[in-house]
């Protein structure tokens, strides 16, 4: 009976697995602020995304890091056609060809200062940044991304981007636009593994305040207007409401994001012995499905797919 009334699906069909990629060969350490994810390059990340695939999840997202000391004033090593990130979308193009290739776009592990755009005379300037997340974009797209997702939050990235990659001849890759986001305290973790902190100031410049619903809608509204082939909402858990809100207002296909303080909390409330952390996360993630998501980037992807394909 509760099989045949149960309202919302949970599949590892709607799972994104984030995947950190660093230089190197044979590369696979464990980042210890993310438990049970890895440092991987970009060899291993196609053995992790062909193990993904076998457990149903059948897209990834990249993160990179730069090469020890490459971090500079304009984050130059982001669209490094040799860098990790690029690497890797070809080895996974190669090793795993049914594997979803998304891209996250954006410049804070590459530049000294950790900011997502340039900084002159001690402020990001936005327009400025556009044309390095462009490069960096048609980097990833000439590796083989089949979605670039921008997550630096400056205004007009997704309509420079969309040009970019069109004027490339590459108007099949999609654009997953972070369009409500968040500054948020439920990123910690994911800086730590990224070393991408802001060193000085944070991210409230250009990353939206947790006040704020109506202005979330307004950046989706922007980021469709400059077209953006999906959005997404982040974080997710304590966004559920802004979720909510956009499936109401569009059509378009909405990604929300279980960020690394979200997949903190269950680790150690599974850790203390105060839940049962697969089946924490499968609610979680059935509660982000519940209020609208179609998609969900998470950390749980694997395990969870797993415990799915048993059930
Ligand atoms: C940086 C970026 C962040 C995340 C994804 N891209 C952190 C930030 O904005 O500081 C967070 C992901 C997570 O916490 O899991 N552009
Ligand atoms: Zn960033």
């Amino acid at each position: 009976m509760r099989d045949l009334v149960r309202e919302t699906d949970l599949r590892a069909r709607h799972l994104i697995y984030p995947l950190f990629v660093v230089p190197g060969r044979g590369v696979r350490r464990p980042i210890p602020s993310l438990e049970g994810q890895m440092h991987l390059s970009p060899d291993e990340a196609a053995a992790e995304a062909r193990a993904a695939a076998a457990d149903g999840v059948r897209a990834v997202l990249l993160f990179g890091q730069p090469p020890e000391g490459a971090k500079d004033g304009e984050g130059s090593a982001a669209w490094a056609a040799d860098g990790a990130v690029q690497e890797a979308l070809r080895a996974i193009g190669a090793a795993a060809p049914d594997v979803l290739r998304i891209s996250d776009v954006c410049l804070c592990a590459y530049t000294a200062d950790g900011h997502c755009g340039v900084v002159r005379d001690g402020r990001v300037d936005n327009d400025a940044t556009l044309p390095l997340l462009q490069r960096t974009a048609l980097s990833h797209a000439a590796a083989g991304a089949d979605v670039v997702a921008p997550s630096d939050m400056m205004d007009g990235r997704v309509g420079a981007i969309r040009s970019a990659l069109d004027a490339a001849g590459h108007a099949d890759v999609a654009v997953l636009a972070y369009a409500a986001k968040f500054a948020s305290q439920f990123y910690g973790p994911f800086r730590d593994a990224e070393a991408s902190a802001p060193a000085f100031g944070d991210r409230r410049g250009y990353q939206l305040d947790p006040a704020n619903g109506r202005q979330a809608l307004r950046e989706v509204d922007l980021d469709l207007a400059e077209g953006a082939d999906l959005v997404m909402v982040k974080p997710a858990l304590a966004y559920l409401d802004v979720i909510a809100a956009v499936r109401a207002r569009t059509g378009v296909p909405l990604v929300a994001y279980n960020t690394s303080g979200e997949y903190a909390l269950v680790r150690a409330a599974a850790a203390a012995g105060w839940a049962d952390g697969a089946a924490l996360a499968a609610e979680v993630l059935t509660a982000i499905r519940r209020a609208g998501a179609d998609a969900i980037i998470t950390y749980h992807a694997r395990e969870v797919a797993r415990a799915l394909g048993r059930a």
